[in-house]
Formats: structure tokens, C-alpha cells, sequence
């Protein structure tokens, strides 16, 4: 796909760092039940190799990490690489999106590290459902796991919840009506088609304005201001509710031009949007030796040649290549 021309005028503060191509459940958007062809271990970054990166991005402008996945509570030694990342001079803010299975059994830990926002996938508020949609029996777990960080004071506590027709869209409201009660912040995302097996299709496809028009039957809608380093979400409070809802139109509306984030791929790779194919491999030349400077040549490089735009509503939406699960959402 041919991009608009890059735009390097936009601050890049956020990376989104992928730690894990593996996790422990099979959502039916991201990853078939037999996995995906999961990346070898020794082409993984350590996570010294991935501490080196950060620092390096630090200097680069970046001052936000996302760890994400696959699931990143799964991979071994994850807290004590949160316990280095949580010093790393100049970074002002470290998160954490989970699929929450794991997260009754490490909330504390993570806390412990100074990390109290997480972000939290969760797309059916029933067992039976959640098992349809993630292949695996774990709602209660992740329920506890939701429950635990919020008794530990984790704030804001996101739920993102992936919508699609015919199969959660009748839960949208039950979502947006937990605000009333939660002070959770709770985000629909529209159904991305990144991956080559995962299940979208154009009748899956509810578009952020619907899902926005329906909420709207629950009460008024009050827009709130974003900060400089927030994802993609647009921010709203239902009137008199605790929490907060949020809509990520990843496709049809476009923050692309505003995107502020770079992502560091499990394997090592920089990548400038998540639609584009367009990666740079910076673990072959950190593992060849290469000089920091050399290394911050090529981050400059991701951060001036990100894409404008991926213009994927209006081609065809087609499927990316490479799998959410070791990209990192
Ligand atoms: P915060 O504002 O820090 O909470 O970040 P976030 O909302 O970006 O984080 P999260 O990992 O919870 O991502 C939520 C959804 O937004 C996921 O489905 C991501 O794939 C999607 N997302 C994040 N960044 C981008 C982006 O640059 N482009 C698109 N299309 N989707 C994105
Ligand atoms: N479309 C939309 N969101 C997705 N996620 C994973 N795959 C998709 C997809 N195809 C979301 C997960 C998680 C976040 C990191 O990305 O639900 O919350
Ligand atoms: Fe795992 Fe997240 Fe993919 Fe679900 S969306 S299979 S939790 S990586």
C-alpha cells in the first residue's frame, strides 16, 4: 500500500512494546486455537536487549512504554524486567495491557514497581460467552484479577472491549452502564483485520458511530480533553456515571495523522504503524555489536518515515500480515 508522505512533526512519546508473542488465551480475533507460528526463543529480545532499546528511545523523544503481548504476564522473569524498566531515567509513564488472566496472582508485584494503570481485555461480561470469544475458561479469573487491582488502588483501570456484530453487540450497554458503578474506563474498539487468520469480516464490522449512538440511549455524553501522551481513544463520561467510556475507531475515523506512538515488536523489529508492513530490525545490528549511536540513527529513521495514514477504509480493509499477538495490539 503506497503512504502519503511522512510526517516526522508530530511528537512520538509513546512506544508500545511487545514482549511476549505468546499468551494464554485464543481470542477469536487475534489468534486461531493451534497459536500462530509463534517466534523462537532466541529470536525473541531479552529483556536487557529490549532495556537498551528503551533507553536509547528514551533519548529519542520517548517518555510513555506500553508493555504488551501476546500476553506479557506470561513470559518468565516479567516482574523483575518491570522492576529495571520502572528506573529507566526520563521515562514518565509505564502501563501495561493484559488479558487479566494472570493478574490476581501479580497485581501486587506490579504495583510494587510503581505501575498502577492497566489496561485490561475483556469483551463478554458472561462465562459462557467470554469462553466462545477466547477459547478458554477464564472469566472468573480475570474477573478476580479486575477486582484485585482495583482493591489495590490501580487507576485507571481500561477495559477494552472489542466489538463485533453477532457477537457482542449485545453487551455494549452492559459495558457502558458498569461506568455507573466502576470508575473503570471502558473502550470499544472497532474490529481491526490485522493477522491473517483471525475472524473479521465486514458483517463482524460495527462502526464507532453506531456504537456511540447506541450509548447515547443511556444518557447525555460528555466529551473529555486528552492527554498529550494517551492512546488513540476518544474520551467520554455518561452523565452521573463514575467511570468513563471511550471509543477507539481504529478504522473508520482517523487519528492517524495524531498518532504519537512507535512499536517494538517482540522480535526486535521497529514499526511505525500497525497496518504497515514497514518494519526496521534493530536487534540484528544491537546484537552485532552495532554503536548506540548506529542504533539511534535507525529509531530516528521509524519516527521520521511513520506513515501518515494507513487509508485502510476506503482500499479494501485487508488483512496485515503479521499476527496482533506479536505486533502488541
Ligand atoms: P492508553 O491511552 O495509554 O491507554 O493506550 P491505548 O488505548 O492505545 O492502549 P491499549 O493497549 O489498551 O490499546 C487499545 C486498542 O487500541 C488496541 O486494540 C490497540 O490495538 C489499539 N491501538 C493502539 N494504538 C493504535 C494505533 O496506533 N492504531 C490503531 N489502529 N489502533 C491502535
Ligand atoms: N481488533 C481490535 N482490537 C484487537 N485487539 C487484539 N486484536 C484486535 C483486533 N483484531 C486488542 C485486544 C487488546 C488490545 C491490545 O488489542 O483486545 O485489548
Ligand atoms: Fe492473547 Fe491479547 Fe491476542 Fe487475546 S488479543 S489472544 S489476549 S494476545
Amino acid at each position: 500500500m503506497a503512504h502519503p508522505a511522512p510526517n516526522n512533526k508530530r511528537p512520538i512519546n509513546y512506544l508500545r512494546l511487545s514482549v511476549t508473542d505468546r499468551c494464554n488465551l485464543r481470542c477469536m480475533y487475534c489468534m486461531p486455537e493451534e497459536g500462530v507460528d509463534f517466534v523462537p526463543h532466541a529470536s525473541i529480545l531479552s529483556y536487557e536487549e529490549m532495556l537498551h532499546l528503551v533507553r536509547l528511545s528514551v533519548l529519542s523523544g520517548i517518555r510513555k512504554v506500553r508493555l504488551t503481548g501476546g500476553e506479557p504476564l506470561v513470559r518468565k522473569g516479567f516482574i523483575s524486567f518491570l522492576e529495571r524498566l520502572s528506573r529507566v531515567e526520563g521515562l514518565h509513564e509505564i502501563t501495561l495491557t493484559t488479558n487479566g488472566v494472570l493478574l490476581k496472582q501479580y497485581a501486587e508485584d506490579i504495583k510494587k514497581c510503581g505501575i498502577c494503570r492497566v489496561n485490561i481485555s475483556l469483551d463478554s461480561l458472561k462465562a459462557e460467552k467470554f469462553f466462545r470469544i477466547t477459547g478458554r475458561d477464564f472469566f472468573e479469573k480475570v474477573r478476580e484479577g479486575i477486582e484485585k487491582a482495583e482493591s489495590l488502588g490501580f487507576n485507571p483501570i481500561k477495559i477494552n472491549v472489542v466489538a463485533m456484530k453477532g457477537v457482542n453487540d449485545d453487551e455494549i450497554l452492559d459495558f457502558a452502564r458498569l461506568t455507573f458503578e466502576k470508575p473503570y474506563h471502558v473502550r470499544f474498539i472497532e474490529f481491526m483485520p490485522v493477522g491473517e487468520r483471525n475472524a473479521w469480516t465486514h458483517d463482524r464490522f460495527i462502526p464507532a458511530e453506531d456504537i456511540l449512538d447506541e450509548i447515547r440511549t443511556l444518557g447525555e455524553l460528555h466529551p473529555l480533553v486528552k492527554n498529550t501522551t494517551d492512546g488513540p481513544a476518544e474520551r467520554y463520561r455518561l452523565q452521573g456515571a463514575k467511570g468513563e467510556v471511550g471509543i477507539i475507531a481504529a478504522l473508520s475515523n482517523h487519528f492517524c495523522h495524531k498518532c504519537n506512538r512507535l512499536r517494538l515488536t517482540a522480535e526486535g523489529h521497529v514499526r511505525g504503524c500497525l497496518f504497515s508492513d514497514q518494519e526496521i530490525d534493530l536487534k540484528t545490528p544491537l546484537r552485532e555489536g552495532k554503536s548506540d549511536a548506529y542504533l539511534t540513527e535507525l529509531l530516528n529513521m521509524a519516527i521520521e518515515t511513520k506513515p501518515e495514514g494507513h487509508g485502510l477504509i476506503k482500499s479494501a480493509p485487508r488483512k496485515c500480515i503479521r499476527h496482533m499477538s506479536s505486533i502488541g495490539g
